[in-house]
């Protein structure tokens, strides 16, 4: 066990979704821990300036790749050049996503199809394609950023809801497949954070209401999730696997 059970000195990461919002909070905390981070996103002017953020004041090498993860040859193009890039990727972060609220009786296919597509089978692809490294180097991490709406509903959000319960599952039994050699996966269920996908979604009533359904009465700064994020991908967290950390100001607690 080293001494400083979060360090990552050695470690490489790759987080998708990492130019913005929770995808940078984490890449950031990994890189001053130590580890190598490569991020993605569909722009790559914002992956630059990301990088640039990301890298300040570390050693950290902080590759991008413009990658749009409704895309299945981009998901497993950015596989490939994540391990090419890094030499190994022994973190993997699956926290791209999106929401496309609407009701369930007025559920487009095509939003359904892209968001399934972008919230739940890239991560399967992305955690089959970069498995193989990690069972042979008999050590690595899944982390999937799965949300409070996959343990709870809210109306409107039908395929929000079922990707992210999916990925609580996929977890929960890819973590056995791993298990044996060294791998944990785990999800980290965030509840309201300030960035833009909430922000360019949500009504300021509804706004208001996040905030006041936590116990901590407010929504969370991003760097608010790297200290679960370190836990999972370090030594730190080396007995977790197949489980959900719900990151969420106590909403889940407060219910009624
Ligand atoms: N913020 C919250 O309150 C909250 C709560 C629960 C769960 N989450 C989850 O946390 C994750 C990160 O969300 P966030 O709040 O940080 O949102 P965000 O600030 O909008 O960041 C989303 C990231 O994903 C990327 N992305 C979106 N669509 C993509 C696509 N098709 N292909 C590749 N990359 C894509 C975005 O870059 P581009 O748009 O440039 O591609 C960006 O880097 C999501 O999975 C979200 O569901 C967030």
């Amino acid at each position: 066990m080293p001494t400083n059970l979060f360090d990552l000195s050695g470690r490489s990461a790759l987080v998708t979704g990492g130019s913005k919002g929770l995808g940078k909070a984490m890449a950031r905390a990994f890189a001053e821990a130590g580890a190598d981070v490569a991020i993605s996103s569909r722009h790559q002017t914002e992956l630059q300036a990301a990088a640039a953020e990301i890298r300040e004041g570390t050693n950290a090498r902080v590759p991008y790749l413009v990658a749009d993860m409704t895309r299945r040859p981009d998901v497993d193009r950015l596989a490939d050049w994540s391990v090419e890039t890094l030499g190994k990727v022994d973190i993997l972060v699956n926290n791209a996503g999106s929401n496309l609220p609407q009701p369930i009786d007025q559920l487009r296919d095509e939003d359904w199809d892209q968001l399934i597509q972008l919230n739940l089978t890239s991560c399967m692809a992305l955690s089959r394609a970069l498995a193989a490294g990690m069972k042979a180097r008999r050590w690595g991490r899944i982390i999937h950023i799965s949300s409070v709406l996959g343990l709870t509903g809210k109306g409107g959000r039908s395929i929000y809801c079922a990707t992210k319960t999916g990925l609580i599952g996929l977890a929960r039994a890819s973590a056995i497949d791993l298990g044996p050699y060294g791998v944990t996966v785990n999800c980290i269920a965030p509840g309201p954070f300030l960035t833009d996908l909430p922000m360019n979604l949500l009504s300021e009533e509804e706004k208001a209401q996040f905030a006041a359904r936590t116990a901590l009465g407010r929504w969370a700064d991003p760097r608010e999730l790297a200290g679960t994020a370190l836990l999972l991908a370090s030594e730190a967290g080396s007995y977790i696997s197949g489980t959900t950390i719900t990151v969420d100001g106590g909403l889940l607690a407060k219910g009624l």
